[in-house]
């Protein structure tokens, strides 16, 4: 009896409604029916970027059940041990764009090295290093200290930022995304939590991958 269709209650299980056109009340709310669900989750350590894994936990499970059924994944990769901001959404077509090669949606990354990065690793990371056949596109090294710094990328090969620190004998001790694309990490959000993007959060979103 707490659910209404355009004003009248439903007392049967099965009900079929036109999801944009009926007026569908809970309790006194009314839903609004949204066809894509967008999350901006703060990964923790520990969780692969995947809908489904044998042995580790994945992103998708921190969102909350009812989302189950809708069908969300990870936008990307980060690795298993990499933190920070990740897009969790069901818009494959978005999705896709947003990691097309071709639009060069950038996402930064604050790292720390093993060793020092000296001025001449930094300058052989941005312009360009070859992590095993390929060599990767130009990208932004800002260093807070020699063995801190920012790296803003353009592209997203498997371990990339791993084996760029590799290319110039070093190693990755810590990562974590701060942005992707025109989101950028939320400091109000603990590891693990999760939050809705917001209108405007979607369309500079939309308008990235355009
Ligand atoms: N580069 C990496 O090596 N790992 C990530 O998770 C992201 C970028």
């Amino acid at each position: 009896g707490l659910i209404t269709v355009n004003g009248k209650v439903v007392d049967k299980s099965q009900f079929s409604v036109d999801p944009i056109n009926d007026k569908i009340v809970v309790d006194g709310e009314e839903l609004v029916y949204k066809k894509y669900a967008y999350l901006v989750l703060n990964k923790p350590k520990g969780y692969v970027s995947a809908t489904t894994d044998g042995a580790y936990p994945t992103v998708v499970e921190l969102a909350p059940i009812e989302f189950n059924h809708r069908e969300i994944f990870p936008c990307g990769r980060l690795d298993k041990n990499t933190l920070g901001l990740m897009l969790l959404t069901n818009n494959g077509p978005l999705s896709h764009k947003l990691l097309a090669p071709k639009r060069h949606v950038s996402k930064k990354y604050y790292f720390k090295a093993e060793d020092n990065v000296t001025e001449c690793d930094r300058v052989r990371l941005e312009s360009g290093v070859d992590i095993g056949g390929y060599v990767t596109a130009p990208c932004t090294v800002e260093m807070i200290n020699p063995k801190e710094g920012y790296i803003t990328l353009t592209e997203g090969k498997y371990h990339q930022i791993k084996l760029m620190l590799k290319a110039v004998c070093n190693k990755i001790e810590y990562l974590e995304r701060v942005t992707f694309g025109t989101l950028t990490h939320d400091e109000s959000l603990e590891r693990g939590q999760w939050r809705y993007l917001t209108e405007e959060e979607i369309a500079l979103l939309a308008e990235a991958a355009k």
